[in-house]
């Protein structure tokens, strides 16, 4: 049901933080540092494959546009699914929930 993963006014920011810090902060930070993965701060909205210096895939660079929530929902419940090639190795979130509030969390953090 993406409609429900998409209705970010409903998400849960605490446990969006938390499920950052399970899934995705062994790779990815959130203060502007390039850990594997490359800063989060600020990605929603953010032009795909954008950050200085970070070495994306051929596949990521092929993606055009911004990540917007729906793009992000898209990507994240089954990274390879979407964009087959990526280096990002991350098997997916499957539930919706834990996506929306994910994404409702990272949405408010200042580039
Ligand atoms: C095992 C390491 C790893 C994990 C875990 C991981 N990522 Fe990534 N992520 C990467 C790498 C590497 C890339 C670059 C992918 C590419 O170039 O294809 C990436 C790219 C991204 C991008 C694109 C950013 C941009 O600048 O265009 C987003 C968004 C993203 N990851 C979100 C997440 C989220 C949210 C999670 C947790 C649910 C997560 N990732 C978990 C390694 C990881």
């Amino acid at each position: 049901m993406p409609a429900l993963a998409l209705d970010l006014a409903a998400a849960d920011q605490d446990k969006g933080a938390v499920i950052f810090d399970r899934k995705c902060s062994t790779c990815h930070d959130v203060t502007g540092q390039t850990v594997s993965g490359p800063p989060l701060n600020g990605v929603v909205g953010r032009k795909t494959a954008s950050v200085e210096g970070f070495p994306y895939s051929d596949a990521m660079r092929g993606l055009d546009g911004a990540w917007t929530p729906e793009l992000l929902d898209a990507y994240l419940v089954k990274p390879r699914r979407m964009l087959p090639g990526t280096a990002m190795s991350f098997g997916g979130l499957k539930k919706d929930e834990d996506r929306r509030d994910l994404i409702g969390w990272l949405a408010t953090l200042k580039p």
